[in-house]
């Protein structure tokens, strides 16, 4: 099946839905999902949305924060315009009926997360905003925005002028191919790489994968957030305790309830996630058990209601006051390189959220910025093509040369998350990233195969090796610690690298 369009979208959290709805006022516009709207990370936010709104806070503060807790490894200039941008585009929000938590005077109830200098965090439904945000945005999409979910894109189109022109997909129904005129990836994260995250079971950086593939930059790999507090139960990590519970007076604590952030940074429990992270790990690895206490909050229950019902759903007795966790992956800083209207290094092949990287994270995401940057630059991109965008007239495909059956080794999936979180997760080594990069496929073991011939499931995992291998070799070059990205032989920050970009390109890269 051919379908031949304006724009396609891939994905279908908060950046894809902002981006469809203003799109559709001119365009044509198919959103493609692998799974289904409710199955993504913004659905699963709990967080909230950081933008200044108070009368006490200002965007260069707001700037600063980003800036510090990402360790200075930023494009200053993104983060200029999603902070100013976002709160423009947060108050545009507000105005059309996006509903915020209020207080009983009527002003937005404004929350506190880790490293963040002023209660700026703006939530709908208390631990509920991701789906609120994107429950919003789905009813605000315009009936002719068209939602294919349950297919799975796996291969992007590239014409003889290198610009992209499509994509093709699996679902139940067999193959097709969307041609259009633009392409914007928007499939998220990579979180399920490891063994213990927060996101949904399938974020195997699909969308990097297929940027990479159709030779697209991608950077910053090496960034991969690492949430210190995922509610942990036999072994196994349940969806988070969000910062928002130690914005309200949460304390990480281990079993004999001593405190573990104590002295260990100026903010304490609110410290910038890879401190927290890394203190908890440690705190671990000694065989220590590690909770957040509650005792100091008010009203959990009514407050929390997404937490209480995941820690109930599996056991957890909130009277003890206290929650088990344990860090897990959260977030990729890294992914296609874009400007803040989503260009990518491929004309016509536009990226925006976590797919994208715009350097607005640097080496460490401030809390609640993510979906800020969904929403904002989501807008941005869409205006952008309102207004420039053309009719693509050229949909001859570049000829792909000799095709290849022959897949290179792939690890079962648990084996490879588990791989991951050892030697590629919260502190890595020489070592471990080298021993794990061999054993991983290079561009040339995979560039020229026959995708068409595999299936959906062969796909996803050659994907998920295709992205770990992004992140354990940038993890491998970066000689430093930076932020999320904590070496073990190289445990300084180091000013030298503070601007550097380590760029993967067609199997090639660039420091
Ligand atoms: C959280 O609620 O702690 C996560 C929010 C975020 O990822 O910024």
């Amino acid at each position: 099946m051919v379908i031949k369009t304006d724009i396609v979208i891939l994905g279908s959290g908060a950046g894809a839905l902002q981006t469809a709805r203003i799109l559709a006022e001119k365009y044509q516009v198919h959103i493609i999902t692998k799974s289904d709207v409710t199955n993504g990370s913004s659905y699963k936010a709990q967080g909230g949305i950081a933008a200044v709104t108070g009368k006490e806070d200002g965007t260069s503060l707001h700037m600063q924060d980003t800036l510090h807790a990402g360790v200075f490894h930023h494009d200053e200039e993104n983060v200029k315009k999603l902070v100013e941008e976002g709160r423009n585009t947060i108050q545009q929000l507000i105005g059309q009926h996006f509903p915020v938590d209020r207080a009983p005077d009527g002003s937005i109830s404004l929350g506190l997360e880790g490293a963040h200098s002023k209660p700026r965090i703006i939530h709908s439904g208390g631990d509920a905003t991701g789906r609120h945000l994107v429950n919003y945005l789905l009813d605000s999409l315009p009936k002719r925005v068209k939602i294919h979910d349950h297919e799975l894109a796996y291969q992007l189109l590239i014409n003889e002028n290198g610009e992209c022109i499509g994509v093709k997909t699996k679902s139940r129904e067999g193959n097709a191919t969307y041609l259009a005129s633009y392409v914007i990836v928007a499939t998220g994260g990579a979180g399920a790489l490891y063994e213990y995250t927060s996101n949904c079971p399938d974020s195997f950086g699909d969308g990097i994968a297929l940027a990479y593939l159709a030779g697209a930059e991608i950077t910053d790999m090496e960034f991969v957030q690492f949430h210190p507090s995922l509610i942990y139960v036999d072994g196994k990590t349940h969806g988070l305790v969000s910062e928002a519970v130690r914005g309200a007076g949460g304390l990480f604590a281990d079993e004999e309830g001593n405190r573990i952030m104590k002295g260990v940074h100026p903010l304490e429990d609110l410290a910038p996630r890879h401190i927290t992270a890394y203190e908890i790990y440690k705190h671990r690895a000694k065989g220590h058990e590690v909770y957040i206490d509650i005792s100091k909050i008010k009203d959990f229950e009514d407050k929390f209601p997404t937490i209480t019902s995941i820690c109930k759903e599996h056991g957890i007795d909130l009277s003890k006051k206290r929650i088990p966790i344990a860090p897990g992956s959260h977030f990729l800083m890294g992914g296609i390189i874009s400007d803040a209207y989503g260009r990518t290094s491929i004309p016509r092949l536009f990226a925006v959220g976590e797919t994208a990287c715009t350097g607005v994270h640097g080496a460490n995401r401030l809390a609640s910025n993510s979906l800020l940057e969904c929403v904002t630059f989501g807008k941005l991109m869409a205006e952008h093509l309102l207004q420039y965008g053309s009719s693509q007239k050229n949909f001859t495909i570049r000829e792909a040369g000799h095709k290849s059956s022959k897949l290179p080794p792939l690890m079962p999936p648990c084996l490879l998350q588990k791989e991951m979180f050892a030697k590629a997760g919260i502190v890595r080594e020489k070592e471990g990233l080298a021993e794990l990069l061999k054993k991983l496929p290079t561009y040339e073991d995979v560039s020229n195969l026959d995708l068409d011939a595999l299936d959906r499931e062969t796909i996803e995992q050659l994907f998920m090796h295709i992205t770990a291998s992004l992140i354990v070799h940038g993890a491998l070059l970066r000689e430093e610690s930076r932020g999320s990205h904590i070496r073990k032989d190289f445990p300084s920050t180091v000013d030298e690298w503070q601007h550097k970009w380590i760029i993967f390109k067609q199997g090639k890269h660039d420091v």
